[in-house]
C-alpha cells in the first residue's frame, strides 16, 4: 500500500498504540502497508500526564523509536484538544491553565523536534452548536486564551519545530448535511482569518470518519470546499479515515463490498481535488476500530470498517484504497518533510 501511495507522491498510514506492536502479524502488516504512523493515544496531553505533575513520554518515545527504526514518518496527534486535557488539571483560573497548556505544548514539540513529519496542533476547533458567530467550539483553550488560541499554538509549534507540517485537524467536514456545510463554511472563514494573521497553518486535517450508505459518491459541496482549501494554498491530510458499516446489511460479503466502494469513491474525490500529503486510517484491522464502542451495530455484529479483518487479512477495502492511490494522477511529493 505504501508503494502505491508513494507512486502518487503520498504517504499512507494508520493510527496505532504501543500495544499493537506486541502482535507480530499486525506489526508485519504495518511495516508492509505504512509509510506514516499516528500515535492513537500516547502523545495526547492526558496520556502524557496520566499521573498529575509527572509527564510520562515513554510510550510515545517507544512509538517514535519504532517509526524511526523502520523509516516510518510520524504524524503527531494532538497537542491541544479539549477531549485530551488532564482530568486533574484545573481549567481555572485561566492564567494557570494557560501556563500549563503552553508548557505542555512547548515541552512536547521540543522533545520531538526534527523527528515528526507533521503535527495535529489543534484538534476539532469548531462547533456551531455552541452558537458563536465564528463557529469556534467553547473549549478550555478558548476560555483561557480567547479566539487567538489557534494562532498562539501554531506560532509556538512553528518556532520549536520549523520542519514539521502543522495541521489544523477537524471532524465532520466530509459529511453531507446542512450542519456539515455550515461547518465547511466556518472552517474556510477560520482558515482565511488565520492566513490573514500569518498563522503558520500549512495543512488541513480532514478526519474522514465516514458512514457507508450515508456518504454520497458525488458530493459537490465537499468537492467545492476542497477546491477552496487548495486555493488558500493549503495541503490536506486524511487523518483518521474509517467507514462505519452500522447501516449495512449483516451479510459480510455485502458489507465488505459497500465499505470498499465507500472508501474508493471518497478517496477518488479527495485525490482529484486536494493537494494530499498523506492518507491514514484510524486503525489497520477491524479488531482495533473505535467504532465498535462509538457506533455499535444494532444486530450485535462487530464492525468491519477497516482495511484488514480481525485476522489481519486484506479485505476488499484494502484493494479499494490501493486502487484509489494508484489511480491518482502523479503529483510532486508534498511540501511536508520527506519520510525519515
Ligand atoms: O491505555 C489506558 C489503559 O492503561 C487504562 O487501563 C484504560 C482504562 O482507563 O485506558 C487506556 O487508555 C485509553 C486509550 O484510548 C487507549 O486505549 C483511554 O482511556 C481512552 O480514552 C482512549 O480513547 C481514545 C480517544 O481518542 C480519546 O483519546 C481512542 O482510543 C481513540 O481512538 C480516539 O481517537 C479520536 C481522535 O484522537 C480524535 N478524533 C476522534 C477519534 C475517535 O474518538
Amino acid at each position: 500500500m505504501s508503494s502505491a501511495a508513494a507512486e502518487s507522491g503520498l504517504l499512507f498510514g494508520t493510527a496505532l498504540c504501543i500495544s499493537d506492536l506486541l502482535s507480530q502479524p499486525r506489526t508485519r502488516a504495518i511495516l508492509r502497508d505504512c509509510s506514516i504512523v499516528t500515535p492513537e493515544y500516547e502523545l495526547k496531553w492526558d496520556a502524557v500526564y496520566r499521573n498529575p505533575g509527572c509527564p510520562d513520554y515513554s510510550a510515545a518515545d517507544d512509538l517514535a523509536s519504532f517509526a524511526s527504526n523502520n523509516n516510518l514518518a510520524i504524524h503527531g496527534h494532538t497537542l491541544w484538544w479539549h477531549e485530551a486535557v488532564p482530568p486533574a488539571l484545573p481549567t481555572s483560573p485561566e492564567n494557570q491553565f494557560q501556563e500549563a497548556a503552553l508548557n505542555h505544548l512547548r515541552e512536547t514539540v521540543t522533545r520531538y523536534s526534527g523527528q515528526l513529519h507533521s503535527w495535529d496542533v489543534v484538534n476539532e476547533p469548531l462547533e456551531s452548536a455552541d452558537g458563536r458567530a465564528d463557529g469556534l467550539r467553547e473549549t478550555c483553550f478558548l476560555a483561557a486564551f480567547g479566539p487567538d488560541y489557534i494562532e498562539i499554538a501554531f506560532r509556538q509549534a512553528s518556532l520549536l519545530d520549523p520542519g514539521a507540517v502543522l495541521v489544523l485537524n477537524e471532524m465532520g467536514l466530509e459529511y453531507d448535511s446542512p450542519a456539515a456545510e455550515r461547518k465547511r463554511r466556518q472552517m474556510l472563514a477560520l482558515l482565511e482569518r488565520e492566513k490573514t494573521k500569518g498563522t503558520p497553518i500549512a495543512c488541513l486535517g480532514i478526519q474522514s470518519h465516514l458512514t457507508a450508505l450515508e456518504q454520497p459518491r458525488r458530493h459537490p459541496e465537499f468537492r467545492a470546499f476542497l477546491r477552496e482549501v487548495r486555493a488558500l494554498g493549503l495541503s490536506v491530510m486524511i487523518t483518521e479515515m474509517d467507514v462505519s458499516d452500522h447501516l449495512c446489511p449483516r451479510n459480510r460479503s455485502m458489507r465488505d463490498t459497500i465499505v470498499a466502494d465507500t472508501y474508493r469513491a471518497y478517496l477518488d474525490l479527495v485525490l482529484e481535488e486536494a493537494k494530499v500529503l498523506a492518507v491514514s486510517t484510524w486503525g489497520l484491522s477491524d479488531d482495533r476500530t473505535w467504532l465498535n464502542s462509538f457506533r455499535p451495530r444494532s444486530d450485535g455484529a462487530r464492525q468491519r470498517s477497516l482495511l484488514l479483518d480481525r485476522a489481519i487479512r486484506k479485505k476488499p477495502a484494502w484493494h479499494a484504497v490501493r486502487g484509489a492511490l494508484l489511480n491518482k494522477d502523479k503529483q510532486e511529493p508534498g511540501p511536508g518533510k520527506a519520510p525519515q
